[in-house]
């Protein structure tokens, strides 16, 4: 899978969205999440990050690592008691803004 890590927070360019040709690309509250399970490492996404925020998961800077985890957790772990769990959503068109984060984006300091 790509991976969306640190440099997205606060940035939310939205670019990656309209490059995947599947819809995986979820937004949170200060950052976007790529489903693991739906992402078809077609690579469209990573070139147009402004900001390089986008890698695939063998291609992660070390200080990115935990972003790897984290996009899973999105999906596992922080959206997993909701009434409309993201376990294999198919498509973020229908969801927008989701409006939460996993602890490690939400606790990063403010980059903007
Ligand atoms: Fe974030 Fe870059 Fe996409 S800033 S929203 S990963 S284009
Ligand atoms: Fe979409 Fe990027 Fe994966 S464009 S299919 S999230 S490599």
């Amino acid at each position: 899978t790509y991976v969306i890590a640190q440099p997205c927070i606060d940035v939310v360019d939205r670019a990656c969205v309209d490059e995947c040709p599947v819809d995986c690309i979820y937004e949170g509250e200060r950052a976007l999440y790529i489903h693991p399970d739906e992402c078809v490492d077609c690579g469209a996404c990573e070139p147009v990050c402004p900001v390089e925020a986008i890698y695939y998961e063998d291609d992660l800077p070390t200080e990115f690592m935990p972003y790897l985890q984290d996009n899973a957790d999105f999906f596992f772990e922080t959206l997993s008691g909701r009434e409309d769990p993201l376990d294999s959503p198919g498509g973020a068109a229908k969801f927008g803004a989701i409006g939460a984060d996993t602890p490690l984006v939400a606790s990063h300091p403010p980059q903007v």
